[in-house]
């Protein structure tokens, strides 16, 4: 049964309308959204495309990890997912049906480089201008990520992220893209949460794709934040038009007790987790008290210049926010040298979780949104994911009733009306997910998406109940 949240704050009030949900007459106030406020779905390419050996496409990061034994649920790997890459037509035609008006999907470099480096491979380039030709002329904005993970192998194999080289293979990559398409494509977000592609990418606790060494991910995260800075100029000398920000990870922290050790740690978390790619790219510098100041550079391998390069005025910040981190104080450190903090992902005593175990926490969308504003300057912000998994298929009539994920999604979309009625500058929301897809490590096993995907049964599509929830949302700009 639906779970109401008391909103604490004024929210936009359109008139009142009655809702009879589970046999209950209840009154509810209609919830709108700011005029030109985008209604969209998220995607990457992995995830959906399949398709890895098609027109020219390199082997990425991702192809070589889930083909190694034992690195992913029930051996699955992306090799087909949803076979979006030969059935984009079909969800830009489901995507009307969900009355979205923009797309936010990403760009497969080795579809574009085959190993990352030379030639642009015109066969890639062709997909993703016939998909945004889709798009457009179904009047949906595309959103394009130029990163979401899957680096082509050939660079990881010469060191990928901690090599400073990679940055300006990426930068090349980057440019080619924004050519191809910027007279079609207004807004890019350069990386899909720089944070988790490094902190799962390289430390031991997670062993995703690039090894197993903390040294490793701090090496990382600084050559991202070069390649950040890098390629927004870059953009920026092909079109100053475009509108560039990122997707980043971020959540509210609070301390696991209420010492004032737990207290500092769920602080020094905070920056590690929320500010570390972007302090960077808005003042130069990185966040002070995580590493210890005299080794810095050091671990960092930060250069004279580095400040500068890492400088990039992002136009838009985009939130992935899925829960909230408890963090607690470990003196003896865990793997990053001074930060001491060990995260926990939702409350132990979590009311409700969704099926991969995660806490639904929707006021920590409010909370980091207010942070982030507050943190970059109060920049617009688009909430470029947020979304649940849960496990619920067609019944006999192949109905998907996943009342779960319309209270999910009714409950977060609240705080966002909330959090704009306070005025904080949200000018859009992105449901993670369109489809069911992989989830990378997890395999097949979540389902995130608006539309069910029958992965045996020659991938039909099913719009569930949330789908056609969140179409009638996205029709009325306004919560129904
Ligand atoms: C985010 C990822 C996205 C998806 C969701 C569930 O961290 O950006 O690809 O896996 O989690």
């Amino acid at each position: 049964m639906r779970r109401r949240q008391v909103l604490q704050s004024p929210i936009a009030l359109a008139g009142a309308l009655i809702a009879d949900r589970c046999g209950l007459a209840a009154i509810a106030a209609a919830v709108s959204f700011p005029h030109g406020f985008r209604w969209g779905v998220a995607t990457a390419a992995y995830q959906i495309e399949g398709a890895v050996k098609d027109d020219g496409r390199g082997e990425s990061v991702w192809d070589r990890f889930s083909h190694t034994p034992g690195k992913v649920k029930n051996g699955d790997n992306g090799d087909v997912a949803c076979d979006s890459y030969h059935r984009y037509l079909d969800d830009v035609a489901l995507m009307r049906e969900l009355h979205v008006n923009s797309y936010r999907f990403s760009i497969s470099w080795p579809r574009i480089q085959a190993d990352g480096s030379g030639a642009p491979n015109p066969k890639g380039i062709d997909h993703y201008k016939r998909l945004v030709g889709a798009l457009r002329e179904a009047g949906i904005r595309p959103l394009v990520t130029l990163y979401h993970w899957d680096i082509p192998q050939a660079l990881v194999d010469r060191g990928g992220w901690t090599r400073r080289d990679t940055a300006a293979r990426f930068t090349d990559y980057a440019q080619i893209v924004a050519r191809a398409l910027g007279s079609e494509v207004e807004h890019w977000a350069i990386f899909n949460e720089p944070k988790a592609c490094t902190h799962y990418g390289y430390l031991p606790e997670h062993s995703e794709p690039c090894g197993t060494d903390p040294s490793k991910f701090l090496l990382a995260s600084h050559v991202i934040n070069l390649a950040q800075g890098d390629t927004f100029r870059a953009m920026k000398a092909i079109d100053p038009a475009f509108r560039i920000g990122g997707a980043y990870d971020v959540s509210p922290m609070f301390a696991a007790t209420d010492s004032d050790a737990d207290r500092a740690a769920a602080e020094r978390f905070h920056r590690f987790q929320n500010l570390w790619f972007l302090k960077p790219p808005l003042t130069g510098r990185y966040p002070e008290g995580v590493l210890p100041p005299e080794r810095l550079h050091a671990l960092l391998g930060f250069e004279d210049g580095d400040e500068k390069r890492m400088r990039a005025e992002l136009d838009w910040i985009g939130i992935n926010y899925y829960s909230r981190f408890f963090v607690s104080d470990v003196p003896q450190g865990n793997g990053v040298p001074g930060l001491n903090a060990q995260p926990h992902w939702g409350a132990a005593d979590a009311r409700e979780r969704t099926d991969f175990g995660w806490e639904v926490y929707p006021q920590g969308l409010y909370e980091i949104a207010r942070t982030i504003a507050r943190e970059t300057g109060h920049r617009p912000i688009e909430i470029t994911e947020n979304g649940a998994a849960y496990g619920i298929g067609p019944d006999a009539q192949g109905r998907v009733r996943d009342a779960q994920r319309i209270d999910f999604l009714r409950g977060h979309l609240e705080q966002v009306a909330r959090a704009i009625a306070d005025g904080l500058p949200i000018r859009g929301y992105h449901c993670w997910s369109l489809l069911d897809n992989f989830e990378w490590t997890s395999g097949y096993s979540q389902r995130f998406g608006l539309v069910h995907v029958d992965y045996a049964n020659r991938q039909k599509r099913t719009i569930k109940d949330s789908g056609q929830w969140y179409a009638k949302v996205a029709a009325a700009n306004a919560l129904v």
